[in-house]
C-alpha cells in the first residue's frame, strides 16, 4: 500500500501519486468511483466529520430522525420553518443552495466519458454529480432535489418547488412522500441499494473521493470491493479507516487531483 502524503501541488510527490493512481485505472477493467462529502467542499459544502465539519461544529444529530418523521409525518412537515429547524441543517441547506459543481465534478464526467470510470456510487444529495454531467449515477443517499414516496419509491423531482408543509401522497400509490434524501434511521432505498452494490460487485477497482468511510452500509461496498479482490484507491487529504485497505491513498482534494487525473489518462 501507497500513502502518499502528498498536497499542494505542483510537486513530485502528487504528481507521483496521479501516476499511479492512473496506471492502476489504465490496467483495470471496471472503475467505480465512491464519494462522499469531502468531493463537495470544494463547492462550498461543508462535510459531515473532520475538519470544518458540521457534525464537528454542532455535535451529530440523533439517530432517529427517519422514526420520529413516521410517527408524525404531518408534524414533521410543517416543522419545515426556519425557527424549528437544527442550525446545521440551516448551514447546510443554504450552501447547497448556491452550490455549483467545481472542476473535480467535471473531471468526474470526463473520466466516464472517456471510459475511464464505469460509473458512480455517491453518497451525497446535492445533485452536482448529475449536474456536472455523470450519466451512470447511483445517489445512495438519495436527491435533495427530489421526493420520494416510501412505500412504492416512485420519485419527482421537486422543480424549484421546496414545500414546508405536507405534499400530497404519492400519485401512483396514495402511499406517504418525504424528501428522497435518506434519513439517519431510514433504510437505503432497495433499488438504489441493489443498483449499488451490482455496480461494486462489477468493479475491479474503486476509487474513492471525499469519504470518511464510516457511515454504512454504504461505506461497507469499500470492503465488500476489496474483500473480492478489488483495488481501492482513495483521494483524501486526512487519512480514514479505508487508508489502511488502499493500495494507493493520495493526500489530496478533488478539485486538485481529479483534473490531474484527468489529464494522465486522457494524454
Ligand atoms: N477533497 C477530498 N476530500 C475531502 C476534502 C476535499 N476538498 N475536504 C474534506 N475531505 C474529506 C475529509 O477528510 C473526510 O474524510 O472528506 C471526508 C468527508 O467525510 P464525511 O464528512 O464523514 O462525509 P461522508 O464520508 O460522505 O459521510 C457519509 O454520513 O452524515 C452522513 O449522510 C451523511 O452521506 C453522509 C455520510
Amino acid at each position: 500500500m501507497t500513502n502518499i502524503q502528498a498536497s499542494g501541488s505542483p510537486n513530485s510527490e502528487l504528481n507521483n501519486g496521479i501516476e499511479q493512481i492512473a496506471e492502476i485505472v489504465r490496467e483495470s477493467s471496471y472503475v467505480v468511483g465512491m464519494t462522499g462529502a469531502g468531493m463537495s467542499v470544494e463547492s462550498g459544502i461543508p462535510p459531515f466529520r473532520g475538519v470544518d465539519g458540521l457534525w464537528t461544529k454542532y455535535g451529530a444529530p440523533k439517530m432517529d430522525g427517519y422514526s420520529q418523521f413516521k410517527k408524525d409525518p404531518t408534524g414533521w412537515w410543517n416543522r419545515r420553518t426556519n425557527e424549528k429547524i437544527d442550525d446545521h441543517i440551516i448551514e447546510l441547506r443554504d450552501a447547497l443552495a448556491t452550490a455549483e459543481p467545481h472542476a473535480g465534478h467535471y473531471a468526474l464526467a470526463e473520466l466516464e466519458k472517456i471510459g475511464s470510470i464505469r460509473s458512480l456510487v455517491t453518497q451525497n444529495i446535492d445533485a452536482l454529480d448529475e449536474k456536472a454531467g455523470l450519466e451512470n449515477l447511483i445517489e445512495i443517499h438519495g436527491n435533495r432535489t427530489k421526493l420520494r414516496c416510501i412505500e412504492c419509491g416512485d420519485r419527482e423531482s421537486l422543480g424549484d418547488f421546496v414545500p414546508l408543509f405536507a405534499p400530497d401522497p404519492c400519485k401512483k400509490c396514495d402511499g406517504l412522500v418525504k424528501f428522497d434524501t435518506v434519513m439517519f434511521g431510514e433504510p437505503i432505498p432497495s433499488d438504489v441499494m441493489a443498483s449499488a452494490r451490482a455496480e461494486i460487485d462489477k468493479a475491479d477497482c474503486v476509487l474513492a473521493i471525499g469519504t470518511s468511510a464510516t457511515v454504512r452500509p454504504a461505506s461497507g461496498l469499500l470492503w465488500i470491493a476489496e474483500a473480492s479482490g478489488a483495488t481501492i484507491i482513495e483521494i483524501n487529504p486526512t487519512e480514514t479507516k479505508l487508508t489502511s485497505i488502499c493500495k494507493v491513498s493520495l493526500r489530496s482534494t478533488a478539485g486538485e487531483a481529479l483534473p490531474m487525473l484527468l489529464q494522465s489518462l486522457s494524454a
